[in-house]
């Protein structure tokens, strides 16, 4: 009877699995959900037995819906390892990039993808942008070629290459208290309300750590799933915060926010870009993984790399604090 699947069901019915809903595998797909619930069905019928329950809004595998899962995962990455042998017999005239990277890597991964496409047209791209929660999720998935993260990446087993300086910067508006202080305490920072990145944020962990690390926590007054939305709340008098110097970087419009001299800043953090260990990487992905480790060392030395735009691609330096006067 499996022999009636398709392998269309067969990747809705991992991406559920994945994803542990049928509205996010619907998301992700691009699919309405009934079409996603009538291929289930489909799929239920040819295995005959059931694959799910559903307690509440989450999706709970049977036994026969986890073996179903793992064969699927096994025969989309059978399909993808052909595809990769067929990209190898085309070299870099033709492939996709598949790339994942966290949100503040968003100010500079779709120039060294524009620079990357213009060099090797006939390459497919997609790009990721989620939190690092999502992203260690994608690479546990293996739904990727290569990732953009920060530390700390000691328990995770990945291959990584360190590029690039990722300071996370103590921020507030141009107007606070704070901005004209010399040295600022981590205690007194900790006093401030407090604008919060959401769970699963690389970012939020950095700062609960340093804060903890002092025995300290935030004060946070209210929590936001970006680094805009922080940077304009910050803007807006609504608290202080701490993010990447590039979402300084990437500022526009309504002005900056300013750095803030506290004790125990910036957080040191630098951009890795990784794959899991012992992943064979494609062609493609190892020519984007030279193309931005020689972008990032030409960055490092103040040009550019060869074949890259001359624009600034990891975004114009800046001096780490700005005074008032
Ligand atoms: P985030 O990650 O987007 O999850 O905060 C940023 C980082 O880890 O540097």
């Amino acid at each position: 009877m499996m022999r009636h699947a398709t392998f269309r069901q067969l990747e809705i019915f991992a991406a559920i699995a994945r994803l542990g809903s049928f509205t996010r595998a619907s998301e992700e797909l691009f699919l309405t959900q009934p079409t996603v619930s009538m291929q289930i069905k489909k799929l239920s019928d040819a295995v005959g037995l059931p694959l799910y329950e559903q307690i509440g809004k989450r999706i709970h595998l049977t036994d026969a819906g986890l073996e179903l899962a793992r064969t699927a995962r096994e025969i989309i990455a059978a399909l993808e390892r052909m595809d990769m042998s067929v990209a190898q017999m085309q070299g870099l005239q033709k492939g996709k990039l598949r790339l994942a990277v966290v949100t503040t890597a968003k100010y500079f991964a779709p120039m060294l993808l524009g620079d990357f496409s213009r060099l090797h047209p006939g390459i497919a791209l997609s790009l990721k942008v989620t939190n690092r929660e999502r992203v260690l999720e994608r690479v546990a998935e293996n739904l990727d070629d290569l990732y953009i993260l920060s530390e700390p990446l000691g328990s995770l087993d990945l291959e990584a290459r360190a590029f690039l300086d990722n300071p996370l910067l103590a921020l507030a508006a141009p107007g606070h208290p704070l901005a004209r202080r010399r040295s600022i305490p981590l205690e007194r920072l900790a006093e401030e309300p407090f604008l919060m990145r959401e769970p699963g944020s690389g970012t939020r962990q950095a700062v609960e750590e340093l804060f903890a690390a002092h025995g300290l926590k935030p004060n946070v007054r209210m929590e936001l799933g970006s680094n805009e939305a922080i940077k304009q709340a910050i803007l807006a008098g609504l608290g202080i915060s701490v993010l990447s110097r590039h979402v300084l970087v990437a500022g526009h419009g309504r002005g900056d926010p300013v750095v803030l001299r506290v004790a125990g800043f910036p957080i040191v953090r630098h951009w890795h870009v990784a794959y899991p260990r012992g992943k064979e990487l494609s062609v493609v992905a190892r020519a984007f993984l030279e193309f931005l480790l020689s972008a990032a060392r030409a960055y490092a030395g103040g040009g550019a790399a060869p074949g890259a735009s001359s624009r600034p691609l990891f975004g114009e330096p800046r001096p780490p604090v700005r005074r008032r006067t």
